[in-house]
């Protein structure tokens, strides 16, 4: 094997760089080239005008420099045509033809389940979990995850300073997709009072009530951090009948946003005021902390090793703080174990 190659899938989360960074020492060393493919499964369909726009040789001088960027240097894409089995076909023949005995994904499921399919057309493949989410059941950890817990945390400590000084409740929304880890990390990380997950089913008046017994106790500037996907889980409210008296901007079958849910929680436990803040895509562009780049230092050396000892078909995980590796498969296959001992108690003091 001398020739493999290494992509970057799904949304970017810090530490991809630091992967590819160590996916190419380890091919150095072991005497193989190394092939960037650009924007995730796009860069093997031909779409554009050059091949030097669809993948680099990747040489060692290059990615030195590249290994402390945040975002991924490679680009990344949601590829949806590689639904298609013929869009994958061509997909292994481009592979074939630069002579690729060998390909790295780095990414969430959708950008696993793709890896899997090459597999079954020859292409070997081994999976590297690059997602803030956390949302894949498998491991311990997905690159990326530390990051964001860690920026979402600053971020939560910043606004508690402020509630603190006006007195006033704050709703954070973080991200996580249908994934609430990042949500329940942060909340413990910073003592946050309420915390709000896709995975349990919630409804407005119970938080409200969380908020009103924490106001009784005398806290007046309780965070509730909710994750991005907690809307799909909450039980119908119509925002719009009960904000419009109010006259609040708001229209029918809306959905319910932090910035509403603030307004919401406002009238329902008489505050003058309550804030909101939605800290977004400072999650993902970040550079990685420590915890992240070992894990990617780690995992491109092994995922490199399986290359090499002729194991494909496989992803890279955390357990116990040591990386491991199983079959895609039975990876996708696992259910998320959500922490609810965490949440119950987060919510219960
Ligand atoms: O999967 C990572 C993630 O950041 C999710 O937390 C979020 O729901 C989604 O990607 C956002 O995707 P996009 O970059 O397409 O807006």
């Amino acid at each position: 094997m001398s020739n493999i190659a290494v992509l970057t899938s799904g949304g970017d989360s810090p530490g991809m760089n630091a992967a590819v960074m160590a996916v190419a020492r380890n091919a150095a060393y072991y005497g193989m080239s190394l092939i960037g493919i650009k924007r995730g499964y796009n860069g093997l369909l031909g779409r554009a005008e050059k091949p030097a726009d669809d993948f680099i040789r990747l040489d060692l001088d290059t990615v030195l420099d590249i290994a402390d960027l945040p975002g991924t240097w490679l680009r990344t894409a949601r590829c949806r045509e590689f639904l298609d089995p013929a869009m994958r076909e061509k997909a292994a023949r481009t592979l074939k033809e630069l002579d690729v005995s060998g390909l790295v994904v780095i990414g969430g499921d959708g950008s696993f389940q793709g890896a899997m399919r090459l597999c079954e057309l020859g292409i070997p493949c081994i999976g590297i979990p690059g997602t803030i989410d956390n949302d894949l059941a498998y491991t311990e950890m997905t690159l990326g995850y530390d990051t964001a817990v860690n920026v979402c945390t600053d971020a939560v400590r910043a606004i508690r300073a402020t509630s603190r000084s006006h007195d006033r409740p704050h709703v954070v929304e973080v991200m996580g997709r249908d994934c609430g880890d990042i949500a329940l990390s942060t909340a413990a990380a910073t003592g946050a009072e309420i915390v709000v997950v896709p995975e349990v089913k919630w409804k407005v008046d119970d938080v409200a009530a969380q908020l009103n017994r924490q106001i009784a106790m005398g806290n007046t500037r309780a965070t509730v951090v909710v994750a991005e996907g907690c809307w799909k889980t909450m039980a119908p409210f119509d925002v719009y009948k009960f904000l419009l008296p109010y006259g609040k901007e708001v229209y029918p079958n809306e959905p319910m946003t932090a910035n509403r849910f603030a307004s919401v929680l406002k009238r329902k436990c008489g505050m003058i005021e309550a804030r909101s803040t939605v800290i977004g895509y400072t999650q993902r562009g970040c550079s990685p902390t420590a915890r992240d780049s070992i894990f990617a230092f780690e995992a491109g050396a092994m995922a490199v090793q399986l290359l090499k000892s002729g194991v494909s078909n496989q992803v890279i995980g955390m357990k116990h703080g040591r990386t491991f590796s199983m079959p895609i498969e039975k990876a996708l296959a696992e259910k998320h174990h959500f922490n609810r001992k965490l949440y119950n108690l987060i919510n219960s003091l």
